[in-house]
């Protein structure tokens, strides 16, 4: 990191998590909190990703079902390169697979040539997205869910990273911190709230899609995020079980399963691949809420987003 983009990350405002023993400092930056080593990825991107016409950004706060959508989307582009049976979602972690933008621009970038892909990651709300992201026009993909099951996953996932047993992170202070907008690239309404406008303003142009409803009923979805990322399924496609095989490869009971995604860790990563497999289970929320803890999420998300007509209760 250069001393000038140090010192300016030292200036803004900062949050210890203490419910994760003080191991996790977050930043306040445009308005969204996240960790030090990703901001400063995410200015990099903003003054440096050149987003193309053809490239397609799979947006998310974190655990809203970015490793599904990354799995999708890359199942549906690359269905004629691969054979199912030698895909590299089999072998590899989804997130080696499709490039992240706050820790991969530069190779992002520098591949552009060499590279057919179009997809990239992030969880950059929309106000903070790069300039070029828009004056390219490219698709935007975002996916959200039920902010309850989105807290209990995120409890997990970062105690988990710091390798901290339930007792010694209480969720209730998880909790607390979470709803004071506290978050992963949070506040999390900020988040949806920003990616909804966005979508009102120019439908064409960003698909959103809930978690939820991809479970629910996952080939029409399936097939909407296709069609709307350019790679339709053909008839014949669609006869011959081509939606059903992609929608099977990238659930949750197949990619868990993987000998890579149960015991794999990307190279010179620190997390474990099993983390972003957890449970994928709607409603897991109430085994960790108390009746006050849904009630002021409740308030909350009605105040912030009862005028969208979205519903994460
Ligand atoms: P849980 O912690 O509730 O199990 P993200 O990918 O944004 O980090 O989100 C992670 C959440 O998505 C975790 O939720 C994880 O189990 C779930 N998940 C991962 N892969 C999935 C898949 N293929 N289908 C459905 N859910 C999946």
């Amino acid at each position: 990191m250069s001393s000038s983009m140090e010192e300016v990350v030292e200036t803004l405002p900062q949050h210890t998590c203490s419910w994760l023993k003080g191991k996790i400092t977050m930043h306040k930056y445009q308005d969204f909190w996240t960790s030090k080593q990703l901001l400063v990825g995410g200015i990099l991107a903003q003054q440096s990703f050149k987003a193309e016409p053809s490239d397609v950004l799979l947006c998310s706060a974190p655990k809203t079902g970015t490793t599904w959508l990354k799995s999708l989307a890359f199942a549906i582009v690359t269905r004629e390169k691969y054979d199912e049976s030698a895909t590299p979602l089999l072998t590899k972690l989804v997130h080696e697979c499709v490039p992240f933008l706050e820790r991969q621009v530069e190779e992002i970038e520098g591949n552009r040539k060499n590279s057919s892909l179009p997809l990239v990651a992030t969880h950059l709300p929309y106000a903070s997205l790069p300039n070029s992201v828009a004056a390219s026009n490219c698709k935007i993909v975002y996916i959200y869910r039920n902010i309850k099951d989105v807290i209990v996953s995120n409890y997990h996932f970062r105690r988990e990273a710091m390798k901290l047993s339930m007792e010694d992170a209480p969720f209730e202070e998880a909790f607390e911190e979470f709803c004071q907008g506290i978050s992963s690239y949070g506040p999390y309404w900020d988040h949806i709230l920003g990616y909804w406008k966005a979508s009102l303003e120019t439908p064409e142009r960003i698909l959103f899609l809930k978690y939820e409803d991809l479970k629910r009923k996952p080939t029409s979805n399936v097939k909407r995020l296709a069609e709307f990322i350019g790679h339709p399924f053909s008839v014949n496609e669609e006869k011959a079980g081509v939606v059903d095989n992609i929608i099977k490869l990238c659930s949750f009971e197949n990619l868990s399963n993987l000998e890579v995604n149960k015991t794999g860790k990307p190279e010179g990563g620190s997390l474990e691949n099993r983390l972003y497999y957890r449970k994928a289970e709607d409603g897991d929320w109430k085994n960790y809420f108390t009746d006050e803890m849904k009630e002021k999420i409740d308030k909350l998300t009605d105040e912030k987003l009862g005028h969208t007509g979205l519903v994460l209760k």
